[in-house]
């Protein structure tokens, strides 16, 4: 049997999938089990709110949402649920991402999304992980090792100009 995924992906598509694998790549190097969703805002919008319900249910504390062009899905998701939704603007082949990007961002008042960086679902990740880390001294102590490994690789770069 599989432990309870704590964080959730969803992403309106499948085509979102080559950016957000990213996000479940991290998860998994830290062992971290997730559930990976496709549900759209637009074409099955009826399916946002028992999605929700059930993230809620299954105990997962953090949602990781993606999606590209008119990008309502992590904004509706967050609208359904009080756990924390953080959005990754999918660039599309219009606009380099920034229709994404706005639609996500710019969410009105009362309802936050954490949106990170155009198709930076590495972040979403690391940021779930760090939500989780508040309650968790074991991941807590995963990502000081992580960012002494990035620190690592930076001061090797200097070494290698040398
Ligand atoms: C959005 O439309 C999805 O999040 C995706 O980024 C974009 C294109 O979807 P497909 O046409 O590839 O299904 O809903």
């Amino acid at each position: 049997m599989s432990a309870k995924p704590r964080v959730a992906i969803v992403m309106g598509s499948d085509s979102d999938w080559k950016v957000m694998s990213a996000a479940k790549e991290i998860l998994t190097e830290f062992h971290v089990e997730c559930v990976a969703r496709v549900v759209s805002a637009h074409r099955t919008p009826e399916d946002l709110g028992p999605f929700a319900e059930e993230m809620e249910a299954a105990g997962v504390c953090a949602i990781i949402a993606g999606a590209g062009g008119a990008a309502h899905l992590p904004g509706m998701i967050a609208s359904y649920t009080t756990l924390p939704v953080i959005g990754v603007p999918v660039a599309t082949n219009s606009l380099n991402g920034m229709d994404s990007l706005l639609s996500i961002v710019q969410m009105p008042k009362g309802i936050p999304v954490a949106t990170v960086a155009i198709d930076n679902a590495t972040n979403a990740a690391l940021l779930a992980l760090r939500i989780l880390a508040t309650g968790d001294h074991k991941i807590r102590a995963q990502l000081i090792a992580y960012r002494k490994s990035i620190a690592d690789l930076s001061r090797q770069k200097t070494e290698k100009l040398k």
